[in-house]
């Protein structure tokens, strides 16, 4: 997979695996997460330097508790056992574990033996953060005990002749004072790999694996001009250059100018798209109706309808390239193997199936920001890849109430004001997400000596890291006043705009 060494983390299910593979990446090394159900020969394809076997929320006790198919100290490199993953190897190694008797959970202190090479440079006393079920009571015969805490005597052993290692709180995360030093140990001084894994290589390694997967016969990716997509066309461009044939369905609920934008753009690349405008399939679809799910899922089939129809017509598809990420995929994968249930966010979840095409997902092992680091790699402007998120159902899920194709030209109007007087003030890149909603309230204005009764325009612009939580972001007074007398002056149909100061939770980002 990757030339400097790849790491395998083996995942119990653990709300942290994820932070594991981040961690390892921020020190510049690949790693990739497999389900215990994995093979040796799957193990073996990655050439793993190292194996971390992840946490777990189970007892080793508990029936149906994970536990690898192949013995992860057979393959003769490192393994290093956390949380969940540290019970069940002093259980395999022939130590004693009690089941649940009391529960850790927190932050705690441990004592380590710097004279490790785990705890290389560590000072002897340090916070870490247990959450765990079991309490070994006796360690592996052989090994040495290398940790302590005041509930686990046994917090810390490694077999450094059989290369085992074994730490039973969560170095992955932040209340982990050290932790990443103690992962980076583990790495550097103790597997050996090097800290050379960059966006280069794996965009190398990525072009290879997909020429390998697609010798021949035509790729389709559908398009929408979000990072992930347009990140996943590139990639293909570069491996299979004429063969990959871009779709872009345009459902008439899109941004301003955004098909011919993403046109554009992608012309340069050399990439000619394909561009379908379904726009009075989807409004004729969509008339009168209020229920958000029901818009959801007439554009979520809509979708689906016209993308297979424009797939059928390319000779020769064979392939469906979509841009799921890492987050995407570790949330299905977990202890059950990978079931690759794709979010029903993602329009095209189900199309490969219907149209018997096989997957390509070259972004898979990847985080959010490392597809925008690979897209810059990959020549992607910054407009593209510092893009507020968009959502598949467009503007469908800003316009509460029915929609109709007049609602939506007077939100785009709306909205590009909105976005070109943020990205003026230089406040673009500090909020996560803004936008604008045309409300189904008509309220009375005057506007020279005429009274109006117009619709009323809400502004929404939140910061968040993860968007599952959101604050609203507080946007300077002259920028929403900048914003609200332009709106008013030249957007026909809208003379009143208000501002949404709340915060998720309670409330949703988006109004539908
Ligand atoms: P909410 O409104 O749930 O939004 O707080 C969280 C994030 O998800 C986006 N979002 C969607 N994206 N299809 C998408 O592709 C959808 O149906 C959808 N609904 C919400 C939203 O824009 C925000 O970034």
């Amino acid at each position: 997979m990757s030339s400097a060494g790849t790491i395998v983390i083996l995942d119990f299910g653990s709300q942290y695996t994820q932070l594991i593979a981040r961690r390892i990446r921020e020190a510049r090394v690949f790693s990739v997460v497999l389900p215990p159900s994995a093979s040796a020969a799957e193990i073996s394809r990655y050439r793993p330097a190292g194996i971390i076997l992840s946490g777990g929320p189970q007892s080793v006790y508990e029936e149906g508790a994970p536990t690898p198919s192949t013995d992860p100290t057979s393959f003769g490199v490192p393994v290093l056992g956390v949380c969940y993953g540290m019970q069940w190897l002093a259980r395999a190694e022939g130590g004693e574990v009690v089941g649940g008797r009391d529960r850790e959970y927190g932050r705690a202190t441990a004592k380590l033996a710097t004279d490790s090479e785990l705890f290389h440079g560590l000072e002897p006393e340090q916070t870490v953060w247990m959450s765990h079920a079991d309490t070994i009571t006796a360690p592996p015969p052989g090994v040495r005990v290398t940790g302590s805490t005041s509930d686990s005597p046994y917090g810390a052993f490694e077999d450094t002749a059989r290369k085992i290692y074994a730490v039973c709180f969560h170095p992955e995360v932040q209340h982990t004072e050290h932790g990443s030093e103690i992962l980076q140990n583990f790495l550097f001084r103790v597997c050996g790999v090097k800290p050379e894994w960059t966006m280069d290589s794996f965009r190398r390694d990525k072009v290879e694996a997909i020429r390998r997967q697609a010798p021949s016969g035509s790729v389709v990716c559908a398009l929408s001009g979000g990072v992930d997509s347009s990140v996943t066309a590139l990639l293909l461009r570069e491996a299979v250059g004429e063969r990959l044939h871009p779709i872009l369905v345009d459902h008439g609920l899109l941004r301003a100018h955004e098909r011919s934008q993403v046109e554009e753009a992608f012309r340069r690349f050399g990439l000619s798209i394909r561009s379908v405008d379904a726009s009075d399939l989807f409004l004729a679809r969509l008339a009168g109706v209020e229920d958000p799910e029901e818009k959801r899922r007439i554009i979520g089939r809509s979708f689906i309808e016209v993308f297979e129809k424009e797939a059928k017509s390319i000779s020769g598809a064979r392939y469906l390239a979509q841009g799921t990420l890492y987050p995407d995929v570790i949330e299905s994968v977990s202890i059950k193997g990978p079931s690759q249930v794709i979010k029903t966010h993602h329009n095209v979840g189900g199309l490969p199936e219907k149209l018997g095409l096989e997957l390509i997902e070259p972004v898979r092992e990847l985080f959010k920001d490392e597809v925008r680091l690979l897209g810059a790699e990959l020549g992607l402007p910054k407009e593209f890849l510092s893009r507020h998120p968009f959502p598949g159902p467009g503007l469908a899920v800003r316009i509460p109430g029915p929609v109709t194709r007049e609602k939506v030209a007077i939100l785009q109007r709306a909205d590009e004001i909105v976005l070109e007087e943020i990205r003026a003030a230089g406040l673009y890149d500090a909020i996560s997400q803004a936008f604008a909603v045309l409300l189904p309230v008509k309220t009375v204005g005057v506007m020279g000596d005429n009274r109006t009764h117009e619709l009323v325009l809400a502004i929404r612009a939140v910061q968040t890291t993860d968007f599952m939580t959101a604050d609203w972001f507080r946007m300077p007074h002259e920028v929403l006043d900048a914003i609200a007398l332009r709106v008013v002056r030249t957007v026909r149909g809208v003379n009143r705009v208000v501002y949404d100061i709340t915060s998720k939770p309670p409330a949703t980002i988006e109004w539908e």
